[in-house]
């Protein structure tokens, strides 16, 4: 613990909090501007809300699914689930990097992603067990499936992606939300993490060789799913 460096609990309150510049900037807006910013903030809260309220309801969903096989069934084909709304920044930077009309309405219709829910399985088949329950419910309207099992990306990127749309009650009715449901193995799920850190890390342009190296690894990644898959298969006596 020697390279802790002890902190003066006092420091941050001795600090200014607005720095000189925006004490001015604010003393010189007006009322009516003050008010043009909060109502602003205020929509931007309401638009965001039903994401927050999406993702806990397909969440529910997905976790009475995988309570339901565990129970019933003794099986676990669900390794582990996580969610995330986007961050304001991400959004904004989609809008413009998308060239959406910076409006909520052509937001909402256009930006798919606001909510996302990453479902990691252990196989394959429960890959495909799992959406097939999820997309089955009456009150999930699927807009779009990608297959990239199927389909791999020429990077070597697998998972199946759906883009569905749920209703979510609020005290003025039902709002239909879109949320996107990201399926994958666990050994899919190892690749693109590590992907994701070198594209970040290389800022988007990653060495030719690097490239390579995770195209080969995408393979091993597919092999040991296959290998796995026949082993559980077996073992369950299909
Ligand atoms: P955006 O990439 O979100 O603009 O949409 P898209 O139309 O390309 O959709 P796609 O279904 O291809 O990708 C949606 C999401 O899947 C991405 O935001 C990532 O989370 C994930 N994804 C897609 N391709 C890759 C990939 O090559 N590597 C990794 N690590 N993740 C990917
Ligand atoms: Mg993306």
């Amino acid at each position: 613990m020697s390279d802790v460096i002890p902190r003066d609990p006092k420091a941050n309150f001795d600090k200014r909090i607005l720095t000189e510049r925006t004490e001015e900037m604010l003393e010189g807006l007006d009322e009516s501007a003050l008010n043009e910013i909060t109502s602003l903030r205020d929509d931007f809260a309401r638009f965001m809300m039903p994401y927050k309220f999406a993702i806990d309801e397909v969440m529910t969903k997905i976790s009475i699914l995988r309570e339901e096989f565990a129970a019933l069934r003794d099986e676990n084909p669900i390794e582990h689930i996580s969610s995330r709304v986007k961050t304001p920044e991400s959004l904004m930077q989609k809008v413009a990097r998308k060239g959406c009309e910076p409006s909520y309405q052509a937001i909402r219709e256009q930006i798919t992603d606001i909510a996302g829910i990453r479902v990691v399985c252990s196989f394959v088949s429960d890959v495909y067990r799992v959406f097939e329950a999820l997309t089955a419910q009456s009150d999930v309207r699927v807009l779009q499936v990608k297959d990239y099992i199927a389909n791999p990306k020429p990077n070597g990127y697998k998972s199946l992606h759906a883009i569905i749309e749920v209703p979510v009650f609020l005290s003025d009715g039902p709002h239909p939300v879109i949320v996107e449901v990201q399926l994958r193995t666990v050994a899919m799920d190892f690749w693109a993490s590590l992907e994701h850190k070198i594209y970040y890390k290389y800022d988007k342009t990653v060495p030719a060789e690097l490239l390579r190296g995770l195209r080969e690894a995408a393979q091993v990644a597919s092999d040991l799913d296959e290998k796995m898959q026949r082993l559980h298969d077996e073992v369950r006596g299909v």
